[in-house]
């Protein structure tokens, strides 16, 4: 299959817009760039359609879809009851990255739910996003548009690595903003429980609707419990190399890399180091990448996958990052980093 790449970057183009809605009404697939990741869109309310969407991304098929909407109303098509928590929620962040799970109705297929009664609905806040949503038919289910298992796309050339020759087309809105995917939220029992960190936090979570939970298995405890979205259990955001993040102060951190670095040079390893601008230039040896600045949480976020993918084509062999607990967007960076490191983290 030739996959066309439509440039939306400067601004939208009305007739690949039309071109692309009708490629989702017909059943196919489009990549489309949003404030969190690029999505995989196909038809939300059509099994074969959805059906594509596995088999492109090779994804476990009962690890379900979010729904994308653009408009409030369309809400009530889909999901069953609609919690008042869950409406002022919307109220306060929609168009935004936020996702919620509802009971679904029957016209959502479970070919879209991974097999769930629940359906996962998020209104994006991206123009691109929101436009094919409406050309669409309004109800475009997407996963992140990356191959099963590996990073994000934050730009259209990661969706063209992975999707390139599977899906009809990719429509390219430049990088995006946030970088990390939707916070989703379960709104099911009396109190909400974040089920993945994102950009919208706890504390601005609260502000709206009072206590809200996170899911024990998030945090860093050694839980045995599942996590409740079924995709937070599967290996994830993995990097080729075999990755561990160094924690402690900053001075020790690095010490305690370029220690580690050292090693891994005599043991004649291609070793890389995910730094920040305020530390870069104190790492002498490996290959070194900021990932942004410490002063700007949202460079952080917007650039974590992109740099795992560039160290996936070094073909580095080890990996040590800094630790990011920054103070709003530290949970979902951090939940994202110590997944791709599986885990490994020492304290210094
Ligand atoms: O920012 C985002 O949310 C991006 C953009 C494209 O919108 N999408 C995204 O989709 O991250 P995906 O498929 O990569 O992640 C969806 C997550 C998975 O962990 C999935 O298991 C969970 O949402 N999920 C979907 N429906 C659910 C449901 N009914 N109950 C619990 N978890 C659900
Ligand atoms: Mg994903």
């Amino acid at each position: 299959m030739k996959t066309i790449i439509e440039d939306m970057t400067e601004k939208i183009n009305i007739q690949g817009m039309e071109r692309a809605g009708q490629i989702i009404k017909d059943g196919g697939l489009v990549a489309f760039p949003t404030e969190t990741v690029y999505g995989l869109g196909a038809n939300a309310l059509d099994e074969t359609a959805s059906a594509k969407i596995y088999a492109a991304k090779g994804r476990p098929s009962d690890n379900p879809l979010i729904v994308h909407i653009a408009r409030m109303e369309d809400l009530y098509t889909i999901a069953g009851t609609v919690p008042e928590k869950a409406k002022l929620l919307a109220e306060k962040f929609w168009p935004g990255p936020l996702t919620m799970i509802f009971q679904k109705k029957p016209i959502v297929p479970y070919g879209t739910t991974g097999g769930l009664d629940t359906v996962a609905v998020r209104m994006p806040d991206h123009q691109v996003a929101l436009e094919l949503i409406r050309c669409g038919g309004g109800f475009i289910a997407a996963p992140s548009a990356n191959t099963s298992g590996r990073p994000s796309p934050t730009k259209a050339s990661h969706v063209e690595e992975d999707m390139g020759g599977r899906i009809d087309m990719i429509i390219d809105g430049g990088e995006v903003g946030i970088g990390v995917e939707s916070t989703i939220v379960d709104l099911s029992g009396d109190t909400p429980v974040i089920l993945r960190p994102g950009y919208i936090n706890q504390a601005m979570l609260e502000e709206v609707v009072g206590p809200v939970d996170v899911d024990p298995t998030l945090l860093r405890t050694d839980c045995k419990e599942r996590p409740k979205a079924p995709g937070m259990r599967y290996k994830h955001y993995a990097p080729k190399a075999d990755m561990t993040i160094v924690e402690g102060t900053q001075e020790k951190v690095i010490a305690g890399i370029n220690d580690r670095i050292r090693c891994a040079l005599e043991k004649g390893e291609l070793p890389g180091i995910i730094a920040s601008d305020e530390t870069a230039d104190r790492y002498p040896a490996g290959v070194v990448k900021s990932i942004g600045s410490r002063k700007d949480e949202l460079s952080i976020s917007r650039h974590l996958y992109s740099v795992l993918r560039e160290f996936d084509e070094l073909n580095v062999s080890v990996i040590y990052s800094e630790a990011f607990d920054t103070p709003n967007l530290g949970q979902a960076i951090m939940n994202r980093l110590i997944k791709a490191a599986g885990h490994q983290i020492i304290k210094v």
